[in-house]
């Protein structure tokens, strides 16, 4: 069973109320909550599964950090995407154990987190950002997910296109991505995927109209819905609020250029 020890991230979840916190632990340091203190050198040297209480005598349980919570909560200074939106794009673009990915913009890194979790040690992710601050930020969330080193940081605009080829996937999360077609379309593998979210209607037509100019196949479009519901077995029932929106997901296929006849004769 693995020690907690200086540095390691844990989630604490509260049996009474339900709240939780994802923390860094560090000794010396607490943590805040409405049922009272918590201190780090009282989680050191527990482990998953165990528990602690505040000053107050509240229960919080230790339980193994998720690439879940991890990726909603990263420190932000962008818009981020979310965990509905984010494991969905891993089954589309067929992401998973030695894939390389090309995605822009970088934002905060949430999706970069999820992108590097997933392609694992010989896989490689290529974010591309404008702006160095987020850049810089989007590498410390990614640190601290111990996921780096899968990650090549590029501080680029992506209008004069991507420097790779041939990649098994490709993300955009850009204000406008029908600027940035060819350039995806240059940097895919053929057969392979691109995935696009956009937050309104009108974009979504301006992308279709634009993955059906640059030879872009298989075209879907979908939005996904998540509802969670109120965990009480006797009056089960859907959460008051939930996220209403966050964006529409496009998916498209590259076509390559070559095409073989099937060379049956029909005898004419
Ligand atoms: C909504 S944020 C991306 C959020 C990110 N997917 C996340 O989960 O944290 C969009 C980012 O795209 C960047 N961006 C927009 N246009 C770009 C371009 N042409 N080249 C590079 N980065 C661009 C912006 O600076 C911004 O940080």
């Amino acid at each position: 069973m693995a020690v907690l020890k200086q540095g390691d991230l844990i989630f604490l979840w509260s049996p009474e109320k339900g709240d939780t916190f994802l923390i860094q632990l560090e000794k010396g340091s607490k943590q805040d909550t409405r049922l009272g203190v918590i201190l780090h050198d009282h989680i050191l040297d527990l482990s998953p599964g165990d528990s602690v209480t505040t000053h107050l005598g509240h229960e919080f349980c230790l339980l193994e950090p998720t690439i879940y919570e991890f990726s909603r909560r990263v420190k932000r200074k962008t818009q981020i995407m979310f965990p509905k939106d984010t494991g969905f794009i891993l089954l589309a673009l067929n992401i998973g154990p030695g894939s390389t990915v090309i995605e822009c913009g970088t934002g905060s890194g949430s999706l970069t987190s999820v992108l590097a979790h997933f392609v694992g040690d010989n896989g490689k992710v290529f974010s591309y950002e404008r702006r160095p601050e987020f850049s810089k930020l989007a590498e410390k969330n990614c640190c601290k997910w111990g996921v780096a080193d899968r990650v090549e940081f590029k501080v680029k605009d992506i209008e004069s296109g991507f420097d790779e080829r041939e990649v098994d996937a490709l993300f955009l999360d850009v204000p406008n991505p029908r600027d940035y077609l060819r350039q995806a379309w240059e940097a895919l593998a053929a057969g392979h995927r691109l995935g696009i979210l956009v937050p309104t209607t009108n974009q979504v037509t301006q992308v279709l109209e634009g993955l059906q100019e640059e030879n872009f196949i298989d075209i879907q479009v979908v939005e996904i819905l998540l509802r969670p519901y109120k965990v009480n077995s006797q009056r089960l029932r859907p959460e008051d609020t939930m996220i209403g929106h966050t964006g529409y997901l496009i998916f498209a296929a590259k076509k390559s250029l070559r095409h073989r006849r099937d060379g049956l004769s029909n005898g004419d």
